[in-house]
């Protein structure tokens, strides 16, 4: 117990020291100044290798006083302790690794129950501890464990875990904490959904179905408990003031690249970057829906789902421009690119399956669709490969699965979404992420198997043959990089 508080200490230290980290942008005359050590003024900023973001709360500043930055469990962690303000309100290998050689591995972050490459293992000294929480060290990848579900049209016939823990009542999965910001454009929670639920007669229904979604602010009400109840190995759920406070607090964030390093201001000359645009923009569920178009206004659906670097796109740029003009146009290029790049979406499950055809030509957009947010508006998790046996790497699991009735076999680092449904159709199926303030998280997908974000543009332009020139993947980065 002792021990415990001592730990508590510890991280309250580290949120004190970080705090003056967090500049101010100085351009922000229209924002309360304050200088109470117990929150952080509103556009905190951090540094990422693309530039600085900025995170707008609706509350006027960042509530460190918040249940979201309590340790209500037993093992002193706290929302924050894998959602940081700083880390694009997930966690970063780079900045986990400084934690780690600050406090010996021992700040609460580095807790067995799902830090630790396995719960079992030995965590005695400072090296033992090193290689225990490589997952964590290396790719800021937390262990989801979740079991074969019974009843399930599959079965478990090999659990190939380098840690030696996993077996079918629970894998051990290994996925990167998604952002607590920007929550407005969440249409689905977790990347496998599965705090997503289903709320017959509720008003977020798919289109000409009677499938419907609870309200997100009430899924994100039980996350918080969940989350309180697993990774903070809490005793207790929440009181309803703390989820509330917690849901209400996380709602009303806002994240964005607003500085570039060669393009400055990402709100310059009437661009649309930071925070403070992407509180205004529009969302509902369905909106600028792929299939049936917008839910709301019934416009079909629109593949120019990124528009807020639109007047940008009067920059051109010869060989011979240097500096910020060059750098926009990059971005406005890469705009077009995300919008309007031919890809022919090929073996996706959740698309080429359900809509039963075998190519099915679209953009970046097709699958990214909500307006300058860039997740899809309606929950649709897809398998786009990432969790499939060619891309396994010798650090994660591979579990090969059998289907109960057909004897068909497929190995995978990560079932996903089947793991909730039981169905053979789902495995390898995740959500598509918000794509604001991409630059502060790397890595990337699920299981953060690409560095950065230009693994990400190799990755799909390999996955679907796009073709992309060298030009091509450098725009689209620097547009994602600008997000
Ligand atoms: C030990 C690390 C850890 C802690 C502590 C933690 N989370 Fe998370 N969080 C994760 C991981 C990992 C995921 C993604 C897991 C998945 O999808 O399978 C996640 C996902 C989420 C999401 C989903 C976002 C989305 O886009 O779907 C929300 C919201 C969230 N966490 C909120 C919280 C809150 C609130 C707390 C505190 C009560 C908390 N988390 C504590 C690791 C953590
Ligand atoms: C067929 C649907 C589809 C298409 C087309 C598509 N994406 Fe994705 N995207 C997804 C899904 C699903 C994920 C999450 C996959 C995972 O982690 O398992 C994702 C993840 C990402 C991520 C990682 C975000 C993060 O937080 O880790 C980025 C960045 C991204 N996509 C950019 C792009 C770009 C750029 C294009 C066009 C070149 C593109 N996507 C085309 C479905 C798609």
């Amino acid at each position: 117990m002792k021990n415990n508080i001592k730990l508590q200490a510890i991280s309250a230290l580290f949120i004190m020291l970080a705090a003056p980290a967090f500049a101010k942008d100085s351009h922000d005359h229209d924002d309360e100044r304050d200088h109470h050590s117990n929150r952080l003024p509103n556009m905190f900023s951090a540094e990422n290798s693309h530039g600085k973001d900025a995170t707008y709360s609706t509350a006027g500043f960042i509530d460190l006083n918040n249940p979201f930055f309590k340790s209500i469990g037993t093992n002193g962690r706290s929302c924050a302790s894998c959602h940081a303000p700083d880390q694009g309100w997930t966690i970063t290998p780079q900045e986990v690794k400084k934690l780690f050689n600050k406090t010996k591995g021992l700040d609460p972050l580095f807790r067995l129950v799902d830090g630790a490459n396995s719960p079992l293992a030995d965590v005695t000294t400072v090296t033992k501890r090193r290689a225990a929480y490589s997952m964590l060290l290396e790719k800021a990848n937390i262990r989801v464990g979740i079991g074969i579900p019974s009843g399930a049209e599959f079965e478990l016939i090999e659990a190939d875990d380098p840690y030696g823990f996993a077996s079918e009542t629970e894998l051990s999965l290994f996925r990167r904490p998604m952002p607590t910001t920007n929550l407005k454009f969440l249409s689905a929670v977790m990347w496998d959904g599965r705090e997503t639920t289903l709320q017959p007669g509720s008003g977020d229904c798919i289109f000409g179905t009677s499938t419907c979604f609870s309200p997100v602010s009430f899924d994100l009400g039980t996350q918080a408990n969940h989350a309180t109840r697993g990774h903070a190995e809490a005793l207790r759920d929440l009181t309803e003031e703390e989820r509330d406070a917690i849901v209400a607090f996380e709602s009303g964030l806002f994240t964005a690249q607003i500085k570039d390093n060669d393009a400055g201001e990402l709100t310059a000359e009437d661009a649309l970057g930071g925070p403070k645009a992407l509180k205004k923009q529009k969302y509902h569920f369905g909106i600028n829906d792929t299939l049936a178009g917008d839910y709301k206004t019934r416009e079909p659906f629109d593949p120019n789902a990124m528009s807020l670097y639109d007047s940008w796109n009067r920059f051109k740029t010869t060989k011979s421009t240097h500096g910020t003009k060059s750098a926009r146009a990059a971005i406005a290029r890469g705009q077009a690119l995300f919008n309007s790049k031919p890809i022919l979406i090929k073996g996706v499950k959740g698309i080429n399956d359900d809509l039963a055809v075998s190519v099915l030509p679209g953009t970046c957009t097709t699958c990214h669709n909500t307006p300058n947010s860039g997740n899809h508006s309606t929950p649709m998790p897809l398998d786009i490969g990432i969790a499939d046996e060619s891309r396994r790497t010798p650090d994660m699991p591979l579990y090969t699965l059998k289907n109960k009735t057909t004897g068909e076999i497929v190995k995978t680092t990560d079932p996903g979404r089947a793991l909730l449904t039981g169905k053979w159709k789902d495995i390898g199926r995740f959500k598509g992420p918000i794509l604001r303030s991409v630059a502060s998280r790397p890595p990337y997908f699920h299981d953060g198997s690409a560095p950065d974000l230009q693994s990400v543009v190799e990755f799909y332009n390999t996955r679907f043959s796009i073709g992309l020139t060298e030009r091509e993947k450098a725009d689209l980065v620097a547009f994602l990089a600008a997000l």
